[in-house]
Formats: C-alpha cells, sequence, structure tokens
C-alpha cells in the first residue's frame, strides 16, 4: 500500500525518521484502527503499534473478538515525531493523502480512532475523549468508535480497565452492524 510514499519529504518528520510506516494488516479489513504516529520501536521496524502500547492494543483487540491480522492498523502520520511529541497541525495535513488513500482502499466500515488526536483529525472537530470515549458516532458513511489511546493506558493504570471495558463494548457493536460498507469517502474528509 502507498507506494509511492518512500522517500517522502512532505514534511520535517522526514529528516529524523529512521522508517516510514505505512501500515499493517489486512488491506480489505472492515475494521481499520488509526493511531497518531510512530514511536521509537515503530520507527526501527517500520511498522505500527509493535512497542508496549502495541502489546496493550492486542490485548484490546482480543477482547473486542478481533485478530490482529484481520484488522488493518495505520497512523495519522507515518512519520516519527521528535521525542515523541504530538504531530503538528502542518504534518497532519501534510500526511493526510496518504490517509484518505489507505481509507479508500481498505474501505471499512468501522474506524476506531486511538486517542484524541486521532479523532479529532478523523471527525474535524474537537473531541473530549475523556466524554466520548467508548462511544460509537457516524461519519458519512462509517461508524467510528472513538477510543483512548492503549499508551495512556501505561501512564495511568485505572484507564486499563476503562479501556478493557470499552472494547469490551465494541464488541457488541461489531456484533450488532449491519452490512453497510462505505461507499464514497469523499464525505469523511
Ligand atoms: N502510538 C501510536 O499512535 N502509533 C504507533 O504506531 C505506536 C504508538
Amino acid at each position: 500500500m502507498l507506494d509511492d510514499i518512500s522517500g517522502c519529504t512532505r514534511c520535517a518528520l522526514a529528516e529524523r525518521r529512521a522508517r516510514i510506516v505505512v501500515g499493517d494488516g489486512d488491506a480489505s479489513a472492515r475494521v481499520m484502527l488509526i493511531g497518531e504516529a510512530p514511536g521509537a520501536k515503530e520507527d526501527r521496524t517500520g511498522k505500527p503499534f509493535v512497542g508496549a502500547a502495541g502489546r496493550f492494543l492486542n490485548e484490546l483487540l482480543d477482547v473486542a473478538g478481533l485478530r490482529r491480522d484481520e484488522v488493518y492498523i495505520t497512523n495519522v502520520v507515518k512519520c516519527r515525531p521528535p521525542g515523541n511529541r504530538d504531530p503538528k497541525p502542518g504534518e497532519i495535513s501534510a500526511c493526510r493523502p496518504f490517509l484518505e488513500r489507505q481509507l479508500s482502499e481498505v474501505r471499512p466500515d468501522m474506524v476506531i480512532t486511538l486517542g484524541r488526536v486521532a479523532a479529532k483529525d478523523f471527525l474535524g472537530r474537537k473531541v473530549s475523549i475523556t466524554h466520548e470515549h467508548g462511544t460509537v458516532v457516524e461519519h458519512g458513511a462509517l461508524r467510528v468508535f472513538l477510543s483512548f489511546h492503549p499508551a495512556a493506558a501505561l501512564y495511568n493504570p485505572k484507564l486499563r480497565d476503562v479501556l478493557v471495558e470499552d472494547f469490551g463494548q465494541l464488541r457488541e457493536a461489531l456484533e450488532n452492524r449491519g452490512g453497510t460498507l462505505a461507499t464514497t469517502l469523499d464525505q469523511f474528509f
């Protein structure tokens, strides 16, 4: 996917990255997860969510009844921000065409945004993840499940239980989903 992304210099993140982290998983998955940006281990390996947050994400997928190889996982920005800072608006907008193309190719019927940055970018509005986590919102023809970022639970163990509960509810939402596939992605951005 995104064969032409190699060597990308659309933003300054290109200067310090080791690898571009495009995404991983089933390219025709019904569920697509969108994180924020690669961390140190992702930058080294070129794969999303392979560090500590990724291990917890695997547990959460299990709670939701999903196997990692049946979902597609990517990030809002494909290169690591220095020191794991939040990606800047210009970096997010420079990378957005790649995310749009991934959505058009995978054509999921549910997107899971991981953390506030991904939710805000995807929905194009301010998001209070404290209030909206665990909810499914309609966005065009897509259903979007808003989640805390799994890394947040590494620093705040209380969030671990909240995330497990949310992904348990996600399992129910997935079991009740209709067969509607997104037909057009124009309305999502
Ligand atoms: N955090 C993210 O948002 N994405 C990754 O790929 C890893 C950690």
